[in-house]
């Protein structure tokens, strides 16, 4: 069954993290190819609709050139990246370059969330393998740039040894370490990780909500829903006395801060949240969760 498409045509607004928000003009024709104008007398240079998918790249009236990918939600708005084609282009300089493919859509409604997460990857692994094939002669080295650090929630390890496991292309790696969004907020809170003696709990926003607080301290990252709500009376400890490091866009000239009692800036966090989401059309946020110690512990 051939995939969904939507038409793109009409006005749309793009909320960039920059905190500028553009408008375009976006005509489609009958090849699902995208034409149009936007903000400030910018053209899209190219561009083009798959499935529920969307990207076309804009060249700015000052020279800037970026590339906005997205999908469709069920509630018709467009959700995305922008990749600064600027920042590539310098980045990827002779004598390197980049080689591109289109990122395989992700089932965001699938039931199976597992499943569904298994399969996209597997789908990003061919789409990589390809990649390894046909733009990487003997002897020439390649590098996946990683958000991040590689080990952290992030399926690019995986997808390299399933490309290894099906066997169509040989090579050796080397993972470089990157500064992880938990590294990143506990730095900017000046706050350590691990106290003394005590593990630390790393899951999702998902998992928090499900299983309740798991440790004395846990790490929530990938939470669209602010799952610390209800931890005072649903944890396995029974102890409502929490406190959150709660950091956005860390590391960027956007990062927020907020740190206190979940019970007294919990309110805070959750209108600062989409506040700042509803401005910039996106949002990543990471937080730790600290149980206070009690007399005796
Ligand atoms: C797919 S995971 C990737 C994690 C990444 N590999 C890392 O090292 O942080 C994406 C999640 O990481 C967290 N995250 C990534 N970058 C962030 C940032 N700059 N600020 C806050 N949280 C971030 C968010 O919880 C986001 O939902």
């Amino acid at each position: 069954m051939a995939a969904p498409t939507f038409n793109a045509g009409g006005d749309w607004q793009i909320f960039q993290s920059s905190g500028t928000t553009v408008t375009v003009n976006i005509t489609q024709n009958g090849s699902r190819r995208l034409f149009g104008s936007a903000t400030f007398g910018s053209t899209i240079e190219q561009g083009a609709v798959d499935g529920f998918g969307i990207s076309f790249v804009i060249g700015w009236s000052n020279r800037a050139r970026g590339r906005y990918t997205g999908s469709l939600g069920t509630d018709r708005l467009l959700c995305g990246t922008t990749v600064n084609l600027n920042l590539i282009a310098e980045h990827g300089r002779p004598p390197y370059r980049i080689a591109e493919a289109r990122d395989p859509e992700r089932d965001r409604d699938a039931a199976a969330y597992t499943a569904a997460v298994a399969d996209w990857r597997s789908r990003r692994a061919l789409a990589c393998e390809a990649l390894i094939g046909e733009e990487l002669a003997d002897g020439e080295t390649g590098a996946f740039l990683v958000w991040g650090d590689p080990g952290v929630y992030d399926s690019t390890l995986a997808i390299v040894e399933e490309i290894l496991q099906r066997g169509n292309v040989t090579f050796a790696y080397e993972v470089i370490p990157g500064i992880s969004s938990v590294a990143a907020l506990t730095a900017r809170h000046r706050t350590s990780l691990t106290q003394v003696g005590r593990p630390v709990h790393l899951t999702t926003g998902r998992r928090l909500a499900e299983e309740g607080a798991t440790a004395d301290d846990v790490v929530v990252i990938l939470d669209a829903h602010c799952s610390f709500d209800g931890l005072d009376d649903g944890d396995i400890s029974g102890d409502s006395s929490w406190d959150i490091y709660w950091g956005a866009y860390l590391g960027t000239p956007d990062e927020i801060l907020v740190s206190g009692k979940v019970s007294e800036v919990g309110d805070r966090i959750r209108e600062v949240r989409a506040e700042a989401r509803a401005r910039k059309g996106w949002i990543m946020d990471t937080y730790l969760l600290r149980r206070a110690p009690r007399a005796g512990r």
